[in-house]
């Protein structure tokens, strides 16, 4: 079971490969949220995963809060999901035809999710969210879309704008937001095509569509923050966001791919009430496998049918993955879609252990959470009075982004494994229990109580 972390030590493995990876990937991992940005001395590598559990290069053992960014919905090697594995994988890994199994899925999406009157497959959420954007654009012939200010909705350029963590003046005022690129390569289109708005924010949405709602083809938000930690939707925001868009005759897109099949079985829009006219699914979708999905409306997705809006893949509907996806839908909605009202017991306990915690230790922190989804945000000294982050500009303004990497740390050191980066979230799966709450709040609690030590 859980050893004493070996990963930081000097000689461990970890250390090992980061300096073997360094030399032929780039910083020592494939993607910037892994590498050093966020790891000291450097990422501890991964070996395998079983259950809630994810097991290290040296065979320690974490409870996992991170669950591949929220894809793990049944946690790692699920028994009947590498059942289902196997067996698919016996009949073959790819078609790029036709094929039954894509119909079961779709089916079962199209039940489940309430926008979602027929379906096309991807593979990543960020091409999923490619796809969508392509089909408004297509549809409305209209060029312009508006995103709010610490949304991510993968790396494609027309998205790649304000994402990012900043400093609060960096955002510009907020009836007049400077659009921040993300990245270098951005293209000057990309940016001139691409509205940006403080979100939870009806008012100045209503004033940019009353201006604007000619060139717009669409609103596109995450229905939860979900890269700024957890930020939920302030009451009656996305019923705002829905009217206005329908008043003023510009799509709604609503990207579900951090929280569909994750907050219930029509994802944030069956839990907060309200239908996109097109959404996009990912992580939850795939449960670990790389399998995405664009769904809505039956008018407006027609507008792909024989390619006068293209969206090609090879891998579109790959019946392996599917397979598994199938199987693992079924899990989720068996017994009335009991694993959803399980999640949330789960995440309340864990919520309430970790509030009880800061409280205790007397550390500046705040949980935020939507479902069985989580941040603990750390405050800035002289804005311990802040009792809740609710945009982009709220977290470059109050959030101690050091402390949080100090946290997920120690964590680390006390058999938790979670991501070290303030912008991301923990979360839970379908086979967490009690007892790994449990081991998770206790573990915490001496983490704050060591936090505030090291702030007096
Ligand atoms: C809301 C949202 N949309 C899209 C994406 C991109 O998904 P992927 O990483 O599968 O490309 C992410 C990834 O974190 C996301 O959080």
């Amino acid at each position: 079971m859980t050893s004493i972390h070996a990963a930081a030590v000097p000689g461990s493995r970890s250390a090992e490969l980061f300096a073997r990876g360094r030399e032929v990937l780039v910083d020592g991992v494939s993607s910037p949220s892994r590498g050093p940005l966020n790891f000291r001395p450097h990422p501890i590598f991964m070996a395998r995963g079983a259950g809630a559990e994810i097991i290290d290069a040296d065979g320690t053992s974490y409870v996992d809060l991170m669950l591949a960014y929220g894809a793990l919905i049944h946690g790692h090697a699920h028994p009947e999901l590498v059942a289902e594995l196997q067996e698919a994988a016996g009949r073959g890994a790819l078609f790029a035809t036709a094929s039954e199994v894509e119909v079961e899925v779709a089916e079962r999406i199209c039940a489940m999710v309430d926008c979602a009157e027929k379906v096309s497959f991807a593979s990543t959420g960020t091409e999923a969210a490619m796809a969508a954007l392509r089909l408004v654009r297509g549809f409305t012939g209209r060029r312009t879309i508006v995103k709010f200010e610490g949304h991510y909705h993968g790396w494609a350029d027309a998205y790649s704008v304000s994402s990012n963590p900043l400093p609060p003046g960096a955002y510009g005022h907020p009836n007049d937001p400077i659009p921040v690129p993300d990245t270098s390569g951005v293209t000057p289109g990309a940016l001139r095509d691409t509205l940006v708005l403080p979100w939870n924010d009806a008012d100045r949405l209503e004033a940019l569509l009353k201006a604007r709602a000619g060139d717009i083809a669409a609103v596109v938000t995450e229905p939860v923050m979900a890269n700024m930690g957890v930020i939920p939707p302030a009451e009656g925001f996305l019923q705002a966001v829905r009217e206005l868009t329908t008043r003023y005759g510009v799509l709604l897109y609503i990207d579900e791919t951090v929280t569909g099949f994750r907050l219930g079985a029509g994802g944030a829009q069956e839990r907060y009430g309200v239908t996109a006219d097109v959404t996009s699914f990912g992580k939850g979708l795939g449960a670990g496998l790389p399998v995405a999905a664009l769904a809505g409306r039956s008018d407006i997705m027609a507008a792909l049918s024989g390619g006068r809006i293209l969206h090609y893949g090879t891998q579109n509907a790959n019946p392996l993955l599917l397979s598994v996806v199938r199987r693992s839908l079924d899990l989720l909605t068996a017994d009335d879609g009991r694993a959803f009202t399980r999640l949330d017991q789960l995440a309340d306990r864990l919520v309430a252990g970790l509030r009880d915690g800061i409280a205790r230790a007397g550390v500046p922190a705040l949980v935020q959470s939507a479902g069985a989804m989580l941040q603990v945000y750390f405050l800035r000294r002289g804005h311990e009075s802040v009792e809740s982050i609710g945009g982009a500009r709220d977290f470059g303004a109050h959030v101690d982004l050091d402390r949080f990497n100090r946290f997920a740390h120690l964590m680390f050191a006390e058999g938790v494994y979670l991501s070290p980066s303030p912008a991301l979230h923990s979360v839970l799966s379908t086979v967490h229990t009690e007892a790994h709450v449990d081991r998770i709040v206790a573990a915490a609690g001496r983490a704050f109580a060591q936090l505030a030590d090291e702030r007096r």
